[in-house]
């Protein structure tokens, strides 16, 4: 693990909405810190625990506090969990802001469409928004007011009448409302960035690329499918430029089988987010399951994501 990690004070921690605790990270001498981006993360790590990408909600100005919010996972294995029993006076370790979904504001008006905690980094590009006097409309999708963080959104300054809540809508009402939304904005110049669970963002894709163009679509994906199944292979990896080779079971990634043989890679979410684990394939063709390769680069098939990506045909080749 080589990521830079900061000492930082959890400022404050607070529940949010059911399973989501709001934290506020701040340096531990209390000086300002650096500014963050619209759309940007910090990564965090509670003691030896693994470390996480949690996108910020800050205003441009607001620089007291890395402001982040986490939802307990139930499948967690040790972060969204050990984040939850922070307390004020905790230290954690953090990074700088990583500008991992950055918005164009030379483009027009911003279409921003959250799907449950995938509000966070939309809230951020919001109130970046308000400061520039840039126009946007968020919508913000949850199962209900209380399973929604920052429900109350349409009361911020600058927010009335730019926040609209679809909270409680039937699974099957989505696809079209999204619908409606992207029809609504026809014809007006947006951009749309959207976050949320895979299937929301499935969902989005599917209604708002026929309207604006897949060109005008941005999507962060917090979190990835399940890594591996049942029908997965195993895959034979040779390291091409160390002259090892290792068999990676079905069930198990390619960069857990690596590590546990000493072999130093970068890494950080383990989910195929980040694109930390990014490897040179030099032969055998990926099977990419990661969110963080463009469709070009999944298409070149020489770079993979060695925490989630697996191989078609069970053999590759890395540049190791
Ligand atoms: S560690 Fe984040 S993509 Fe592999």
């Amino acid at each position: 693990m080589t990521l830079a990690h900061l000492p930082m004070v959890v400022a404050a921690a607070r529940p949010e909405a059911a399973d989501i605790v709001a934290i506020d990270l701040a340096h531990p001498a209390g000086r300002p810190l650096p500014p963050a981006p619209a759309g940007a993360h910090i990564r965090v790590r509670v003691g030896e625990g693994p470390v996480r990408q949690y996108s910020l909600t800050n205003a441009p100005d607001d620089r007291d506090a890395y402001r982040i919010a986490v939802k307990l996972e139930p499948a967690s294995r040790g972060g969204s969990a050990a984040m939850h029993r922070l307390a004020p006076g905790d230290m954690v370790g953090a990074s700088l802001p990583v500008d991992g979904f950055p918005v164009d504001w030379t483009k027009g008006p911003l279409l921003l469409i959250a799907g449950g905690i995938g509000v966070t980094p939309l809230i951020g590009m919001a109130r970046h928004a308000v400061a520039r006097g840039h126009p946007f409309q968020l919508h913000h999708f949850a199962r209900s007011a209380c399973a929604a963080a920052f429900a109350g959104l349409a009361g911020e300054p600058g927010f009335a009448g730019r926040a609209t809540a679809h909270f409680g809508l039937d699974p099957d009402a989505v696809p079209g409302r999204l619908a409606a939304i992207f029809a609504a904005a026809r014809g007006a110049g947006v951009d749309a960035y959207v976050c949320g669970p895979t299937a929301f963002m499935d969902a989005a894709r599917a209604a708002g690329a026929p309207v604006l163009g897949a060109g005008a679509l941005h999507f962060e994906y917090f979190t990835a499918d399940a890594v591996t199944g049942d029908a997965d292979g195993d895959i034979r990896v040779r390291l091409g430029l160390s002259d090892r080779e290792f068999l990676v079971p079905a069930g198990r990634s390619i960069l857990a089988v690596l590590q546990e043989n000493g072999i130093d890679v970068d890494c950080s979410c383990l989910e195929g987010v980040c694109g930390m684990c990014a490897t040179e394939v030099l032969a055998g063709e990926p099977d990419h399951r990661d969110h963080f390769l463009s469709d070009q680069a999944r298409a070149a098939g020489d770079v993979m994501t060695i925490c989630v990506s697996r191989a078609r045909g069970g053999a590759l080749t890395l540049a190791l």
